[in-house]
């Protein structure tokens, strides 16, 4: 049996570029569950790993991609037989340091693979897959702080991004008032259209540049880091709360102590990389309050040959919403 699959390799000089190339199953990393893909994410880390652009993937030649939904062809464990709806949600070892989701035939260990549960199936549980639980776990967060919709105005950076985009649907739904900040000025109607009461560009930085600026915001979900996590935190209200899980705008940023020590503000980190049997109540809740209503408008789909050319678009702050992959 052939199949196309995305691999990328490192040349002697350490560049990293990938193609489609002609696999066997033998040619996949070891695992006892082999599924025939239907539906695949692209996450910014794919975005990365495919391009080159990052330092994503931990052996060579691999097959990145970290989502897959499919239909198991196959199984050399009890807890799988042919024609189950399964999902590998990786991030740690599928897609990293063993061959992904961007083949039309994935193997994986039996331990990763998990059922398409009530409330989902291999389109949706893909579709919202790892970026709308990052946003679940985030909105949460916001939540246990107490920061309720009345007590103002919640800024979402990077907020045509894939979890962003989530974000903003899901805080709409539960009444929150959302301000999308992006570097797209054309899409200020999008954001709209999915929750957010109004859209600001990224220029709004310029506008605050106090260590301690006007108290703008009762809370932020941040996508990128860098600079704009700094301009959030320097506009936090009293007792704000800011939950961060991104670094499309840098790895590092640089700000004053006084937000957290005369305004009280929380930093919260988000680390959703939580194997899906493990993911608590952000995950279950996506069946019901947390289920972004603008599911339509946020993701489109696009075809496995087009996937090259979508990561580059990504890389390049060209896209918006979430892509998934359509294998047939
Ligand atoms: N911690 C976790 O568990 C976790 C889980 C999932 C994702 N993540 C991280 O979350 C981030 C978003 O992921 P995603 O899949 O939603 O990516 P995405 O769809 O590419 O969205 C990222 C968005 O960030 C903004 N952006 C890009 N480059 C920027 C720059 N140089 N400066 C400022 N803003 C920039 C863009 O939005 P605008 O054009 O609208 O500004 C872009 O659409 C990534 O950093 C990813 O690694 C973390």
């Amino acid at each position: 049996m052939k199949f196309s699959a995305i691999r990328t390799f490192r040349d002697d000089m350490g560049h990293r570029f990938s193609r489609v190339v002609e696999l066997g199953i033998d040619d996949l990393s070891p695992g006892e569950v082999v599924i025939r893909s239907q539906f695949a994410a692209v996450n910014y880390k794919d975005a990365r790993a495919v391009t080159g652009a990052g330092n994503v993937l931990k052996r060579f030649p691999c097959t990145p991609g970290i989502e897959v939904s499919g239909v198991v062809e196959s199984s050399r464990d009890a807890r799988f037989r042919a024609g189950d709806l399964v999902t590998v949600q990786g991030g740690r070892e599928f897609g990293i340091s063993r061959d992904g989701a961007y083949s039309e035939v994935v193997r994986a260990p039996a331990a990763e693979v998990f059922p398409v549960i009530d409330g989902f199936d291999p389109f949706s549980v893909v579709a919202l897959g790892i970026a709308a639980y990052t946003s679940a776990v985030a909105v949460e967060a916001i939540e246990k702080h107490g920061t309720r919709p009345e007590d103002g105005e919640i800024i979402v950076t990077g907020a045509t991004g894939g979890c962003s985009s989530y974000a903003i649907s899901m805080l709409a739904g539960l009444g929150y008032q959302v301000v999308g900040m992006t570097g797209k000025t054309s899409e200020h109607e999008y954001l709209k259209g999915i929750g957010c009461v109004r859209a600001v560009g990224r220029d709004i930085q310029t506008q605050y540049t106090r260590p301690l600026d006007e108290q703008l915001w009762a809370g932020s979900i941040d996508a990128v880091g860098g600079a704009p996590l700094d301009f959030v935190l320097r506009t936090m209200k009293q007792r704000g709360i800011v939950a961060a899980f991104g670094n499309a705008a840098g790895e590092q940023f640089t700000t004053s102590i006084y937000p957290f020590i005369l305004r009280s503000v929380t930093l919260a980190g988000v680390n959703a990389n939580h194997p899906v049997a493990s993911r608590g109540s952000a995950w279950r809740r996506m069946t019901g309050d947390l289920r972004p209503q603008a599911l339509d408008k946020i993701v489109h789909r696009i075809a496995f040959a087009e996937l090259p050319a979508h990561c580059d678009a990504l890389i390049n702050g060209g896209v918006r919403g979430r892509a998934v992959v359509c294998f047939n």
